[in-house]
């Protein structure tokens, strides 16, 4: 049942601010058929409000949204298209607070163990002397990835793109694939990282070095998405996965691809509002975007598409599974020249080693 006073409210709201166009009656029926589409999105989305007021407000975000994704298809500028997905209710401010901003920029890519940096070609991998990398990859049809996870309001992504390449890179070499602990870096990481305001991969994966592993989320406890009191004691009985050593790569495309064409990567990019209306009938994210790196996400593969011959990146991100495609989305590769799309490899992206438990 709709609430009279929602239907009330928001009819004024429309009339209000409807200047062009339109009689009385149609927009009647329009506010009708977006409140049933509401509803449907709320259905879908598992989604309530805790009273009307709020309601009524996020049915005005909603509205106001599917306006900008239909006008935005409509004009066809972005040669993809948007879609609603979990974030629909969210302003673009809301978002950007929540979901943005989790990485603090820096141009400082050498925090990394001593003696373990470099890797794939410092300058040009084809001189190095070892086969060119296949033309498509997607780790996650070799069952290397774990499902996409959520951060929730928290700017913790560099937790999540580190533990995603350590999980990964554990599959790999031992053929076993587990959810690691977000939540255990993000509580004990404290060495210039800065919690749910923000931090950086390459150090989340020097922490994870320095203490000799991290803990499975099983045993360090679920991901809540806020900071809370470390607790190691909980290693002293539970199985931990150790890494090796930490890489960096090369910041430019072709160094990524070999690095991707082995294991998962973690790269630093500029998210912006475009991508909050990206799901999965979007085709290749091709920007707008910047180059401003502030959100940490994860190479998992690439490749070409076989219609438009635009090649791709596969990224998992860490905005929940309703997002994207299963959380994951193409991002255009080889475009926008040398920092990459959205800055993709405007800065080193690192990855984990993890040898064979024999
Ligand atoms: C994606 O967006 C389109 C257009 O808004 C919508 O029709 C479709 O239901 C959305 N898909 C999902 C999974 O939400
Ligand atoms: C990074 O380096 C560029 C070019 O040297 C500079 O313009 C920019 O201000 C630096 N950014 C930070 C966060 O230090
Ligand atoms: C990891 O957690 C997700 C979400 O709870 C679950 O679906 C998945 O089966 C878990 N395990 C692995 C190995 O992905
Ligand atoms: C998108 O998701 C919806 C809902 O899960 C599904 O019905 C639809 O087939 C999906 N579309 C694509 C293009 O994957």
């Amino acid at each position: 049942m709709v609430p009279l006073a929602l239907l009330q409210l928001s009819c004024f709201f429309l009339l209000a601010s409807s200047s062009a166009g339109g009689s009385a009656p149609d927009n009647d029926q329009h506010n009708r058929l977006m409140l049933d589409r509401f509803h449907r999105w709320m259905a879908f989305h598992g989604r309530s409000y805790p009273n009307d007021d709020e309601k009524l407000r996020r049915f005005e975000v909603y509205r106001h949204n599917v306006e900008y994704i239909e006008r935005t298809n409509r004009d066809g500028g972005l040669g993809y298209q948007l879609g609603e997905n979990d974030f629909t209710d969210l302003t673009s401010e809301e978002f950007a607070a929540r979901y943005i901003g989790g990485l603090i920029a820096n141009n400082d890519s050498k925090v990394i163990s001593e003696g373990y940096v470099a890797d794939v070609g410092k300058n040009d991998p084809s001189k190095l002397k070892i086969p060119p990398p296949p033309k498509k990859v997607d780790w996650r049809k070799e069952h290397a990835v774990t499902p996409a996870k959520d951060q929730g309001k928290c700017g913790s992504c560099w937790a999540f793109a580190a533990v995603a390449t350590v999980e990964s890179a554990h599959y790999i070499a031992n053929g076993k694939l587990l959810n690691l602990s977000e939540q255990e870096i993000l509580d004990c990481d404290r060495n210039d990282q800065y919690g749910c305001e923000g931090g950086f991969p390459d150090r989340a994966l020097q922490w994870i070095w320095d203490y000799d592993g991290i803990m499975t989320e099983d045993s360090y406890g679920p991901y809540v998405g806020e900071q809370q009191a470390c607790d190691l004691s909980r290693r002293a009985y539970n199985y931990l996965v150790t890494i090796e050593s930490v890489w960096s790569i090369p910041a430019s495309e072709e160094a990524l691809k070999l690095a991707v064409s082995r294991q998962p990567v973690a790269v630093t990019i500029e998210a912006n509002v475009n991508m909050q209306f990206y799901n999965n009938t979007s085709g290749i994210y091709t920007g707008p975007c910047a180059t401003l790196v502030n959100h940490a996400v994860v190479v998992v593969g690439y490749g070409r598409d076989a219609v438009s011959g635009v090649d791709y990146w596969i990224v998992k991100n860490s905005w929940g599974s309703k997002w994207g495609h299963n959380g994951f989305f193409l991002m255009r590769r080889g475009a926008d020249g040398p920092r990459g799309l959205c800055g993709i490899v405007s800065t080193q992206g690192v990855y984990p080693l993890v040898s064979v438990i024999l």
